[in-house]
């Protein structure tokens, strides 16, 4: 949820701010705007639009400048509009900011401020930190920072420049993510790695309650008593070219295809079929530990609490563990048991989403440890869980999530073979599971084959108000997943069921306009949904099946069938959920809709 940077070094500012900004686009794109420290002071542009906008408008209007700040914003407090876009300015326009998190007390510094004389132009929280800065005692930009900072609550990703300290960024960070990139003779401050890869593999992740100075010559990192720190710098693993596009229209599109790779990836190294288990190193979960667990607690959201389900199917399968899963958003307001015994996972592409990470704190906080499962390297989540695995999908860039899903239930499998063996799940069950892991890679190639008839389905379905989409068992949270990737990218209203549920309430919805996308892999409740497909044909829904290579002709009740690779019914969900991120896909296109920014979304969403 809205991307900062910032640069300081020997060249304009001004191109290496827009292409960073074009590469956190992702994370909010209702708004955009540079800022820049020249001879003049400080000269901004700004915009309600896309970066492509703001690089017009730089074209239309230069400005130049070694030392800067830009910002692509998401909306929270205040319209997408001009006024509201940042970079922010105090009262004199000599000092700028960007800003990424959310002022919680804003009315009420603000009020505070407006009776002390400050004049306010903008209807956001993020205002109220450039007054702060502008009143706020100290000799140097960072000491006043850290003096406005004192006042405020909530959370904040900042970068600030003043012409009274020229040739200086300074950078705070509580609950948004912000890193610094180490370059030779130049730094950025940036919200996310992506946006420094063009310069600089070195990166120094900052810690909530970090404030950091950048200037030409260096950065120094402090904490909120102005007491100096020592921050180790990373590589970051990520190549430039995973984060183009190369010839795909879309980054979905590239996501969604490149899912054989990444499967492989999260599964690379981890595999021992000969013993029937994984090799986790990072979960610093001893076998012994591993047969204390009583209970485990999944927290996540959206598409990864889809995975989460899934998760849960696999480890009390395997394991033997009960599991529950909880929306982080939910979990974090509950006061979590103290319950000895429990194990808290923490699932999250971005490692980076706000309710996420609390819910993660609130379970330690209870006496928890706590697993991440988390795709971004060195995010909040990553380091502030006990152990993890990471997903190793690679970037992950559109907004609608893909290849991190079947990551994460590759990683879920991971993690309950390895439970499972340690709590006495045979070797031969453990053999033929790590056995079937190795082949899923093939397995995905093979499902993307469907990828041509899809496309004939959505040309079919792409006018269609609503769908449904049913499964059960462990099919059912790839019917959420299915239903979620539809509306999210292509506005049609469209919920997941539980095939047998539908009887009671949904079953109303029912008609013949009604696409009814049935998930119906080989597995012992397959004969249950090929009844509750009847119970659809009968009142004149139309049925799209995904079912197995192998499976009886469902001719008779499904008006198209997609057929996966037959497997393990708990390796099904990663095929099952390829043709229907296809079709939401293919219909989104369709429909005209903007698949990598769709209305109203950001990646990572680092506000609660
Ligand atoms: C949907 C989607 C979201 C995310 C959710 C959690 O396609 O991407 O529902 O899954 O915002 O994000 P992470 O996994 O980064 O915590």
């Amino acid at each position: 949820m809205c991307g900062i940077v910032g640069y300081v070094g020997s060249r304009d500012a001004v191109p290496v701010l827009l292409d960073a900004l074009s590469g956190l686009e992702y994370r909010g794109y209702d708004s955009a705007g540079v800022a820049v420290l020249n001879g003049r002071g400080v000269e901004t542009r700004k915009l309600a639009g896309r970066v492509a906008a703001l690089r017009d408008l730089v074209r239309r209007a230069p400005l130049h400048g070694s030392c800067g700040i830009g910002h692509t914003r998401w909306a929270t407090h205040g319209a997408p509009s001009e006024r509201n876009a940042h970079p922010h300015a105090d009262c004199t326009g000599a000092l700028a900011l960007v800003h990424n998190g959310i002022i919680e007390n804003a009315d009420l510094v603000r009020a505070r401020l407006e009776r002390a004389g400050h004049r306010f132009v903008t209807e956001t929280d993020t205002e109220t930190l450039a007054h702060l800065i502008e009143d706020a005692p100290g000799a140097t930009l960072e000491a006043r920072v850290i003096a406005a900072l004192a006042r405020v609550e909530g959370t904040y990703g900042l970068a600030v420049i003043a012409e009274a300290d020229p040739g200086k960024i300074v950078a705070a960070r509580r609950g948004s993510p912000l890193l610094i990139g180490v370059g030779q003779g130049e730094y950025l401050v940036a919200s996310d790695a992506n946006a420094v890869l063009p310069h600089t593999r070195s990166v120094v992740y900052l810690d909530d309650g970090d404030i950091a100075v950048v200037t030409q010559q260096g950065y120094r990192v402090f904490d909120s008593d102005a007491r100096l720190q020592q921050r180790a710098v990373d590589d970051v693993a990520w190549d430039l070219e995973t984060l183009a596009l190369g010839h795909y229209p879309h980054f979905m599109l590239k996501e969604i295809c490149e899912q054989p790779q990444s499967v492989q990836s999260t599964l690379r190294g981890r595999l021992l079929p000969a013993q029937g288990t994984a090799r986790l190193d990072g979960l610093n979960l001893s076998p012994a530990r591993c047969a204390r667990v009583q209970r485990l607690v999944i927290v996540a959201c959206g598409t990864s609490w889809h995975a989460g389900i899934v998760g849960r199917h696999v480890i009390e399968e395997l394991a033997g563990i009960p599991v529950s899963v909880e929306y982080a958003s939910e979990y974090r307001y509950r006061k979590p048991l103290r319950l000895p015994g429990t194990l808290t996972v923490a699932i999250s592409q971005s490692g980076e989403t706000a309710d996420t990470l609390e819910a993660l704190r609130a379970a330690k906080a209870a006496g928890s440890t706590v697993i991440g499962i988390v795709n971004v390297v060195g995010s909040t989540i990553a380091r502030e869980a006990d152990g993890g695995i990471y997903l190793h999908a690679g970037p992950e860039i559109g907004v609608a999530s893909t290849k991190a899903f079947t990551s994460q239930l590759a990683a879920l499998l991971l993690f309950a073979l390895f439970l499972g063996r340690a709590r006495g799940l045979p070797l031969r069950e453990g053999r033929r599971l790590a056995e079937q892991l190795g082949e899923l890679p093939d397995l995905v190639a093979r499902t993307l084959e469907l990828e041509p008839e899809v496309r004939v389905l959505a040309e079919r379905y792409a006018d269609a108000p609503n769908a449904l989409y049913l499964g059960r068992g462990i099919n059912f949270p790839v019917a959420l997943e299915g239903a979620l990737k539809l509306k999210e990218i292509s506005y049609i209203h469209a919920e997941g069921y539980p095939a047998a549920e539908m009887k009671h309430g949904p079953i109303a919805l029912i008609d013949e306009n009604m696409p009814v996308v049935c998930v119906a892999p080989k597995d012992e409740v397959y004969p249950k949904v090929i009844s509750n497909m009847q119970e659809v044909k009968a009142r004149g829904g139309r049925i799209i099946a995904v079912t197995s290579e192998g499976n009886g002709d469902l001719r008779h009740v499904a008006e198209h069938q997609l057929r996966v690779p037959a497997c393990l019914p708990l390796l099904s969900p990663i095929l099952t959920v390829i043709p229907l991120q296809l079709l939401a896909y293919h219909i989104a296109v369709r429909r005209g809709c903007d698949v990598d920014r769709p209305r109203n979304l950001a990646k990572s969403v680092t506000v609660e």
